[in-house]
């Protein structure tokens, strides 16, 4: 344990050597190409930075200064997913973990719901996150964007925490439910979908810059902001908030309510970025391109529908699996829509779930959210008595 009366143990410690002048690194061969830091060419007395400098991609603008705000939307979405922090363990669990343990509390078919769930999500949350840092941070060159890519960093982490924390709570087999994605095939089909598009940019001499290059981190956000982020949690999201609706599970389903306020934020963020990358870069939103995006989100929500007759093959909690048939297609039209693509499916414009959009717009929860967003607004004074 830390105390603050230690002093520093310095005795034992080799005196200092002189400093030995260590050669820099090389500099990027090519200048022409944007850098992933910033700090590639750190010109002494060169021209501040202004606005119309900044762009999302292949910036070659300074990285490191936050102002002049070019992209103020992503700020203001940084500040509101900051207003919105939590922790997994300010949520009650001892109502679910009786109700789990009671023979009588869940039925059968309930319990495959919340396994196949939590095996889908445990790891899901962790995919996203990986492809976050280790491959969009590098190539949204903004500083707006990035920092609200490090906040979201953190709340995949957080999921990740909230998954382990229900899984650790109800005593499952952690093994079987982190495994689900190696194991149970249409956990693995939705894992393995999302994964080649991350691999290509998570590559170290991955670079944007030409066309086809872009266009692969445009097809990767496509994937996991409008795909995976979009698509594929809502299945899961549905299901396992439909226990609270019927009071049962009630903790589990507090924390899916975080999760899925935390994931819709995600999601807008990774469209206006989307959206923004078209504005900046019209050449690169070709008839064919837009065609491999209708195609990969035909191809999710068709994963996703077969998701939902896996996880429920029988009627359970006032669902069934066709309902997902038709709310998964409403679901890809309006995906569809605010990317500017044609609906992928004319004929569906019912939402089947319309209390889903009630918990999105969380103000409506009074005593829910209010309480414990406003002490982490209040808190954050730090007191030394
Ligand atoms: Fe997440
Ligand atoms: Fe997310």
């Amino acid at each position: 344990m830390l105390n603050w009366d230690d002093t520093p143990k310095t005795a034992t410690q080799p005196a200092p050597s002189a400093p030995t002048k260590v050669a820099p690194p090389p500099m990027h061969a090519d200048s022409t190409v944007a850098g992933a830091t910033g700090l590639e060419d750190l010109e002494m007395g060169a021209n501040r930075i202004r606005v119309d400098d900044k762009k999302i991609i292949n910036c070659r603008a300074d990285l490191n200064q936050l102002v002049p705000f070019k992209y103020k939307w992503a700020w203001d979405k940084y500040l509101d997913a900051c207003n919105n922090h939590w922790m997994p363990q300010e949520v009650g669990m001892s109502a679910d973990i009786a109700m789990w343990q009671d023979p009588q509390g869940l039925t059968e078919d309930e319990r495959t719901i919340i396994k196949r769930s939590l095996g889908f999500f445990s790891t899901a949350d962790s995919l996203v996150a990986n492809n976050l840092v280790l491959a969009v941070y590098r190539h949204i060159t903004n500083p707006e964007c990035r920092q609200y890519i490090l906040r979201q960093a953190f709340e995949e982490a957080i999921h990740t925490h909230a998954y382990q924390y229900i899984i650790e709570s109800l005593g499952l087999d952690e093994a079987e439910v982190f495994n689900m994605y190696r194991e149970v095939p249409s956990i693995h089909d939705k894992a393995a979908w999302a994964l080649p598009y991350t691999q290509s940019l998570g590559d170290p001499m991955f670079q944007t810059g030409t066309p086809e290059d872009d266009q692969r981190l445009l097809r990767d956000m496509i994937a996991f902001y409008v795909v995976f982020e979009g698509i594929f949690f809502y299945v899961g999201f549905v299901q396992l908030l439909s226990f609270g609706r019927r009071n049962k599970m009630m903790g589990t389903s507090e924390q899916i309510q975080y999760i899925m306020r935390d994931e819709a934020m995600h999601m807008n963020f990774g469209i206006d970025v989307i959206n923004q990358i078209k504005i900046e870069n019209p050449h690169l939103w070709t008839a064919e391109f837009q065609q491999q995006a209708l195609d990969m989100i035909k191809e999710a929500t068709e994963l996703e529908i077969r998701y939902a007759h896996d996880t429920m093959p029988r009627g359970v909690l006032g669902l069934n699996a066709s309902m997902f048939n038709e709310y998964m297609k409403f679901i890809a039209n309006r995906r569809c829509s605010q990317i500017g693509l044609k609906p992928l499916y004319p004929g569906a414009t019912e939402n089947p779930f319309p209390w889903m959009s009630e918990v999105l717009d969380l103000k409506k929860e009074k005593n829910f959210f209010e309480t414990r967003v406003t002490e982490y607004q209040t808190g954050g004074a730090l007191s030394w008595d």
